[in-house]
């Protein structure tokens, strides 16, 4: 196994599988009384986030506690080095010297967690870097569509939204691609990169022409604190275009599969109705999230 996961497309076909695999058998420690493994015990995992996150920095930590392994917890703030203006390589062989196994980090700037790992011995994983990747994200939302759907080869895909600022986006495209899937991708021309077709997806700008065609449709949040001003037309535009209401549920095939990563908007990209309804498997991302999190530390560890 690799010993750093920075981005999806460093996994193969049968890495994806092998992750995956490892999740589902994962699941089940969730359902004991006593949720824990000795996976990795007397390893350090440490969590460096940058950026505000609720699901990912809370499945990592659970994750590695799960595994049985020594965890800590570093937010970037004002309790930090850095608020003295420690530098990032300055913090990152600080982690090294007290000899962290894993860094789980997310943070604003694309390609970030590239560089730590240059910086460490410890292995790296990427939990999301600016608009560029969040590979854990894509392994669980894969997770989440192959149980429920059995499969994902032949599947058609609608990724809806924020296509430009999402790395959300950019690993389904990578890891659904490879993996056999058609992927749409669909939202306001402003915020869909224009080269984008060049990934293997079609480019769609009405939701409405391409609900009927989709098994799975992954609503993306709108990502106002990446944005340029001038982007995005106005809420009300936004959900009467691309917002998924009951209405616009009837003209998708009655069984899609809805998928958000988190936190949604609610009344924005999706309603109450349709997020709490019975399409809907965003909570399941939060259980299969923990899984391939466990996963994904358990078999870099391997490699470290
Ligand atoms: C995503 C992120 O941070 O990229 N959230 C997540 O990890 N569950 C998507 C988002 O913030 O909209």
């Amino acid at each position: 196994m690799i010993k750093h996961l920075l981005s999806i497309d460093q996994l193969s076909p049968s890495q994806i599988e092998l992750v995956l695999h490892t999740a589902d058998s994962f699941r089940e420690v969730g359902t004991r009384t006593i949720k824990k493994v000795p996976t990795l015990r007397g390893r350090t995992v440490c969590n460096l986030f940058f950026e505000p996150s609720t699901r990912t920095r809370i499945s990592f930590e659970l994750a590695a506690k799960r595994l049985s392994a020594d965890v800590i917890n570093f937010t970037g703030d004002a309790r930090s080095s850095l608020s003295k203006g420690e530098s990032f390589k300055d913090t990152a062989q600080t982690l090294q010297a007290m000899g962290v196994d894993a860094i789980v980090v997310r943070h604003s700037s694309a390609g970030a967690p590239l560089r730590l790992s240059r910086w460490v011995e410890a292995s790296v994983i990427n939990a999301g870097d600016g608009a560029h990747e969040h590979p854990t994200q894509a392994l669980l939302d894969i997770l989440t569509i192959r149980n429920k759907l059995n499969r994902i080869d032949g599947l058609t895909v609608g990724l809806v939204g924020d296509i430009a600022h999402s790395r959300v986006a950019r690993s389904n495209i990578h890891a659904l691609t490879t993996l056999g899937a058609k992927v749409i991708v669909c939202g306001p021309t402003t915020l869909v990169p224009s080269d984008v077709a060049r990934l293997g997806v079609e480019v769609a700008d009405r939701l409405d022409d391409v609900l009927p065609r989709c098994d799975v449709l992954n609503l993306l949040r709108v990502q106002f604190e990446r944005q340029r001003s001038g982007l995005f037309p106005s809420i009300r535009e936004y959900r009467l275009l691309f917002g998924v209401d009951g209405d616009r549920m009837k003209k998708a095939k009655p069984n899609v599969l809805l998928l958000a990563p988190g936190p949604i908007n609610r009344g924005v990209e999706v309603t109450p109705e349709v997020a709490d309804g019975p399409n809907s498997a965003i909570l399941d991302q939060v259980t299969n999230g923990l899984a391939v999190r466990m996963a994904v530390l358990s078999e870099l560890s391997k490699a470290a």
